[in-house]
């Protein structure tokens, strides 16, 4: 028995991994005669969050009425809450396939692309570009192909699949992050074996700094919370932003030192980012709820590039009804927070009104990358002294020669092999 808080829209999670040896090799055997495709990232990074109970109680992926719905109010044509649509949206070809077939997926990101999951065909719908285009607005708040998510978004294709799914494994995670990635389940389990019940989960894609620590802190002490899940977005990045494994070192070193014993796990999930600011805030709470958290801290700019979003949108979306109505996760709401001169303390800007712009130390990620490259150290009252090492010593490979969600590792393996 678990006092953690429930899933969303259901008694239990619904992992859709196939965990059954028998079942699992019966159906690698089976696929050898199906339909192949092979997915995006977008879509079989949906697959590894639906096969981890993240994404519950969803059985697969959505058709387009649902998607249309997901985009334009949020919830599915069932009535079920949901922030963004979960979509196989393809340009492959699929001659041959109809409806009530079942397909086998292939994860196009590990070598020889390998069969990922098992769809069941519910429907097969084209999607125009001009629809791709109101459901890119209604998601990201824009249409402007310069947005990173948009142009993914737009450019994966106009034939939508749906249809429940069936999950063999969680693709390149685990073995690329052995001691980071782990499932809702093993979530839960861990807050639970930890006796934790009021728990706040932290969302991040970046190296944890002086505020993120301090946000992290100050919520665990505001909220009288047992503990901080630390929950590291594991999928692809885009360009510039720092790789899963320099940020999963920076952070382990920085919780070590600087964390009370027993007050953090430090985690991450299989998905790519979005960059959807105040939809994506609302993703990320729905999968934190998925994991047992009670409450996901969101501060400025949540999930956000380039000055798309207002800086408290993320926040703001929480007071939806539909939202206040369908989760039991809440939110943390945080303001901008940055170190503070007169105080000599990271604090949060509302907490300080007699302060000037020009009494916090302000650094934006530009400079920060440019310090970093330039091999210069970053102020104490930005970083961890032990944060900033590990990001120096990786920074020049990483910006130089690292594409794209390429781990330090792949940019070795690959720099052999070249
Ligand atoms: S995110 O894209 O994963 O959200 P990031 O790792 O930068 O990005 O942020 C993690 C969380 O910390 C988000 O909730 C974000 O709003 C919050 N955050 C980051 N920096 C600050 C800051 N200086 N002040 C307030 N909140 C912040």
């Amino acid at each position: 028995m678990t006092n953690l808080v429930a899933p969303h829209g259901s008694d239990i999670l619904k992992p859709l991994i196939i965990k059954d040896k028998s079942e699992k090799d019966n159906i690698i055997t089976q696929s050898k005669n199906l339909h192949q495709l092979k997915l995006n990232s977008a879509a079989a990074a949906n697959a590894v969050m639906l096969a981890a109970g993240y994404f519950t109680p969803l059985e697969g992926y959505m058709s387009k009425k649902d998607a249309l719905s997901v985009s334009e109010n949020m919830v599915t044509t069932n009535g079920l809450f949901w922030p963004v649509p979960i979509i196989n949206l393809t340009k492959e070809d699929i001659t041959g396939v109809s409806v009530g077939d079942e397909i086998a997926l292939l994860d196009p990101n590990v070598e020889g692309n390998p069969v990922l999951a098992i769809q069941r065909i519910e429907t097969i719908e084209k999607i125009s570009d001009e629809e791709l285009s109101l459901m890119a607005k209604n998601i990201f708040g824009t249409n402007d192909s310069e947005h990173p998510g948009v142009k993914n978004f737009t450019s994966l294709g106009n034939t939508l699949i749906s249809g429940s799914i069936k999950v063999l494994n969680y693709s390149y995670f685990p073995s690329d992050f052995p001691n980071t990635f782990a499932t809702a389940e093993e979530i839960r389990k861990k807050l639970s074996d930890s006796g934790w019940t009021k728990v706040v989960a932290f969302q991040t894609r970046n190296p944890m700094h002086r505020a993120h620590e301090e946000l992290c802190k100050m919520a665990l002490e505001r909220l009288s919370a047992d503990g901080v899940l630390i929950h590291m977005t594991l999928g692809k990045l885009k360009e510039g932003d720092i790789p899963g494994d320099i940020r999963d070192a920076a952070i382990r070193k920085m919780v070590e030192i600087y964390f009370p014993n027993n007050t953090a796990i430090i985690s991450g999930f299989g998905f790519d980012m979005l960059y959807a600011g105040p939809r994506e805030a609302l993703l990320h709470a729905t999968f934190r709820q998925n994991c047992g958290c009670s409450h996901l801290i969101v501060g400025r700019d949540h999930a956000g590039v380039g000055d798309y979003y207002e800086p408290f949108a993320a926040q703001e979306i929480f007071d939806n009804e539909i939202v206040k109505k369908s989760l039991k996760i809440e939110i943390f709401a945080a303001d901008h927070t940055a170190f503070s001169k007169k105080l000599n303390k990271v604090v949060m800007m509302r907490d300080v009104d007699d302060h000037s712009k020009d009494d916090f130390v302000l650094l934006s990620g530009t400079k920060v990358r440019e310090m970093l490259s330039n091999g210069e150290d970053l102020p104490a009252e930005f970083a961890r002294k032990e944060v900033a090492d590990i990001l120096k010593s990786y920074y020049p490979v990483s910006y130089t020669h690292l594409r794209a969600h390429e781990t330090s590792l792949h940019l070795v393996c690959r720099l052999l092999l070249e």
